[in-house]
């Protein structure tokens, strides 16, 4: 049997040319190395309830703002039952604990960092000043602290706090680097959907446990383990009634399509950027990482007593399909229902400026063929421009049967929101719905977005949100001026 340190020697041939972030993370050249190298932890899926991440409590209030405190820190969690994993965590718990904020409340957070690594906490889909965006060169050493401040001038959306360290944001987040920010106001609170403990967060992700509880980040085609809210393939009790379930992508490098095993429909109502116009019906989504997808899905439909698997239909041939359970065994009242409008969203402004980018995966990570570097600015606008950008996957689809997570993209812009127009030459359909932050791009295929930069001036990004493609170059820097 192979363990770890025999696998760095045993991987001494190289496939492919660009270096992956997990060969650099196993002393380079595992490209080569097969699955069966490492002895994967034998999970039986549905052995964990699944739990909801714990809710932040404020160590402060003012007038104006709600003040945390946050220790990031190394702790033992477990992910597979009856085995221990080492994470990086923010106050311990994996993923992280929710920070739950209010539109037009400003949230303060000081965090403190007790890792031997260095940390950047970036608020993915907040609109923040750029000293508070967390940007890679702005690291919190280890041992160091830093506030960060979130104005919340936004409407509601479900958001997600990671790591953006230059060139570590892939393995901290694969580590455990990662929270929910719920941003509510007052039109999500008094629409008649699912609320309270009806409204749950789904935490999606990939891993690879070792059989010795070892959390081993490497290709995610050897990503076997799905995770949610950190546990391998939970079960999930419910009642036969109406849930509004958030559900995210955290993966660092793998894609999901979720579906029922039933094939029954949800009801999609938000995207990454809060609630849609009107809710859309879909049978299957299709996330990468960053992506989010709010869905009312109503269990009443099961009787009590019933089941229903979570499927992802993006797993690869060797791999379990299931992501979770619900297990439906109780009866609720319910005066929950989804309206057929749900918000508005103005339109944009005419865009004035057009762009086009290119990601390639090979020979190297690269937006248009240039790898980030914090010290040159791609793209400069101007406060307030309306933009169109054009984004091209430059990559041809895999052999049929290979694997291709490397192949796609996850394109995400910081500080603000976008609208998804076209995707291959044809008009958005429901699956690009809404105001986003985060688009898929599947191996040949090309979107255009648009986009009003802004409420601030100043540096921010634009990225592959796989990570591994993100820390390995596939980043640029915007600067917004005045
Ligand atoms: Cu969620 Cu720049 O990232
Ligand atoms: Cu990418």
């Amino acid at each position: 049997m192979l363990n770890r340190r025999n696998l760095l020697k045993a991987g001494a041939v190289t496939g492919a040319a660009a270096v992956f972030p997990w060969d650099r993370v196993t002393g380079g050249g595992s490209a080569s190395a097969t699955s069966s190298a490492v002895e994967v932890a034998a999970a039986v899926p549905f052995d964990h309830a699944m739990p909801v991440p714990p809710v932040l409590s404020r160590t402060s209030a003012t007038a104006t703002s709600d003040l945390y405190e946050i220790r990031m820190r190394e702790a033992e969690v477990e992910i597979v039952k009856g085995l221990k994993s080492k994470v990086r965590t923010y106050n311990g718990t994996f993923p992280g604990p929710t920070i739950q904020a209010q539109s037009g409340r400003e949230v303060v957070v000081r965090q403190i960092n007790e890792l031997s690594v260095n940390t950047a906490v970036h608020l993915h889909g907040g609109h923040v000043r750029s000293e508070h965006d967390g940007l890679p060169m702005d690291v919190i050493a280890p041992g160091a602290e830093r506030t960060y401040r979130y104005p919340n001038k936004q409407r509601a959306s479900s958001l997600w706090y990671h790591d953006h360290a230059h060139h570590l944001e892939d393995t901290n987040v694969y580590m455990g680097m990662a929270g929910l920010y719920l941003l509510s106001d007052r039109e999500d609170q008094y629409l008649p959907l699912p609320k309270g403990s009806y409204d749950v967060p789904l935490v999606i992700r990939e891993a690879l446990v070792e059989a010795n509880g070892n959390l081993l980040y490497t290709r995610p085609s050897d990503c076997s383990n799905v995770l949610v809210n950190g546990k391998e393939r939970p079960y999930f009790q419910v009642a036969a009634r109406k849930y509004r379930l958030r559900i995210y992508n955290a993966s660092v490098n793998r894609y999901i399509k979720l579906r029922f095993a039933d094939g029954s429909p949800f009801t999609q109502i938000a995207s990454d950027g809060g609630l849609l116009e009107a809710p859309v019906e879909q049978t299957e989504l299709v996330m990468l990482g960053g992506e989010r997808v709010e869905v009312v899905v109503d269990f009443s439909r099961y009787g009590v007593g019933k089941s229903i698997v979570l499927e992802n239909t993006g797993a690869r041939p060797n791999e379990r399909p299931e992501v979770m359970r619900f297990d439906v065994v109780r009866r609720a009242i319910d005066f929950s229902w989804v309206p057929g409008r749900l918000s508005y969203i103005p339109p944009l402004p005419k865009a004035t400026v057009e762009r086009d980018f290119e990601l390639r995966t090979f020979p190297a990570m690269t937006i248009n063929n240039k790898a980030y570097d914090p010290n040159r600015v791609d793209v400069q606008t101007k406060l307030g421009t309306t933009e169109i950008w054009n984004v091209k996957n430059m990559e041809a689809p895999a052999a049929p049967g290979a694997h291709d997570f490397h192949l796609w993209h996850s394109f995400h812009t910081h500080l603000t929101f976008f609208r998804v127009l076209e995707r291959n030459g044809q008009p958005a359909g429901v699956r690009d719905s809404g105001l986003k932050d985060t688009v898929t791009l599947g191996p040949n295929e090309n979107v255009k977005i648009a986009m009003t930069w802004g409420p601030y001036a100043g540096q921010y990004l634009f990225h592959c949100h796989q990570l591994g493609h993100s820390s390995g170059g596939q980043m640029g820097r915007i600067d917004v001026v005045e």
